[in-house]
Order: structure tokens, then sequence, then C-alpha cells
């Protein structure tokens, strides 16, 4: 990643255009207990906390800020909630959060292709959330060699085509981003931007973990009745 990347952690104007940023932690005594918590869990094979997702994946079955604390608390301890409303110049809301394990397969499970979570293809009928909702995502680092895990393709949220196939070449010969398993930083993004997931090749790097927290406006909360005490802990600790 270039220093020209980097810059754009709190500079609002560069995620606009570039749909993505990479936000650093803190080292605090909070990130430290964060991290032991993730070892955790990374190392619990316990079967009925784990249940089967998309292929070659296992989801967390317990809510995370339900199991532990730590998961909200880290936000606010690394001023996850003011940095991210100060990029999209928006109050941002909890919608989801989860955990999931990849484990060693040949392809992505998400797809062979890139791909938008909100779109508008031939039909002109939108497909995902409205407005396209925000991902925070940290790719828990568990090797030594940092492991690669989404490609994005910057500013690719404000290039979208209403053609699948066009949107698909787009995708195909833009150059992406790589973001890989790092405990020092997570990425923020706006899930317009394409992107996939990298698959986990190398069977001698196990299996990989990462936490999702994602993020919507207030009215959009309604769209996830099932989450109301997630969303209703988070507004009270952050609003
Ligand atoms: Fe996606």
């Amino acid at each position: 990643m270039s220093n020209n990347q980097l810059q754009t952690e709190h500079n609002e104007e560069a995620f606009f255009i570039n749909g993505y940023s990479i936000l650093k932690f803190r080292e605090t005594i909070v990130y430290k207990n964060f991290i032991k918590v993730c070892t955790e869990l990374f190392n619990s094979n316990e079967i009925n906390d784990w249940k089967d997702s998309y292929k070659n994946t296992k989801d967390f079955v317990h809510r995370p800020d339900l199991f532990n604390d730590i998961f909200l608390n880290f936000l606010q301890d690394q001023d996850i909630v003011k940095k991210i409303n100060h990029l999209t110049k928006q109050d941002l809301f909890l919608e989801d959060l989860y955990i999931r394990k990849v484990f060693p397969s040949k392809n992505s499970y998400t797809g062979l292709f890139h791909h938008r979570d909100t779109h508008f293809y031939n039909s002109k009928i939108r497909t995902g959330r409205f407005p396209p909702i925000y991902k925070l995502i940290f790719y828990f680092q568990n090797t030594i060699n940092q492991v690669p895990q989404l490609a994005l393709v910057p500013g690719s949220q404000l290039n979208f085509k209403k053609n699948l196939l066009l949107d698909k070449i787009f995708g195909y010969f833009s150059k992406d981003l790589v973001i890989s398993s790092n405990n020092k930083q997570c990425i923020f993004f706006n899930t317009m931007t394409q992107h996939n997931v990298i698959p986990n090749k190398d069977i001698l790097n196990g299996p990989q973990m990462r936490i999702f927290y994602n993020f919507c406006s207030r009215a959009q909360l309604n769209n996830l009745p099932h989450n109301s005490s997630l969303h209703e802990k988070f507004k009270l600790q952050f609003y």
C-alpha cells in the first residue's frame, strides 16, 4: 500500500472518491484485550459455537456483543464511530455484527468475479440495500505472513455500469487494492464499491477469521428487526 493511500484515513473527500479508508488501531489496553478475545475465538473449535455459512466458511453462532462487551467497547476505544461518521458525514448505526472463519479452498466463497452489494443492472430494479451500506471489516492475522483477504476496486462506487457484462469487464480490467490480514488496522468501505473475497488457497495458512461490522442510516435499521437489541445497545453507547 502506498503512502498516498495511507493518508486517506481521516480525509472525507478521499473516502468519497476512493470508496474506502484504512483505519489504524491504537495499541491500548482495550485493543490488547480485543486481540486476546479474537485469538481465543480463532482457536475455539467448539462445534456448537460455529455453523456452516457460505461454502467453506463457518459463522460464530452467538451475537458477538452478547458473547463479550469488547466488540462494542473496541469501537469506542478506537474512536471508530467518530471516524466513520466524519468520513461519511452521516450519523451511522450498527446494523449487524458477525464473525466468520474461512477455510482453505480453491475458490472465493463470493464467486469468481467482483460484485457490488448494491447494484442497478439491466432491469434497472435495484438489488441490495439502499442507500448502499458501509462495512467495516477486521481481518484477524493469525500467521506470521499477512494473508491476502479482499480485493477492492478503489473509486468504483462512483463508476458503475447498468449493464452487468460491462460492469464485470470494468472490474476485470481495473486495478485492485488488496487488503491482507493485519492486527493493526481494519478497512471501512462503501459496499457499492466492486469487491471480492480472495480465496484462502494455501492450506498452510489454515483458516482465516474476520469480524464484520455493518453500518447504515438510522432508518435502515428497520430492515433487520431481529437485531433490534443490538441496535438499542449501540444507540445507548454511541448516541
Ligand atoms: Fe460483498
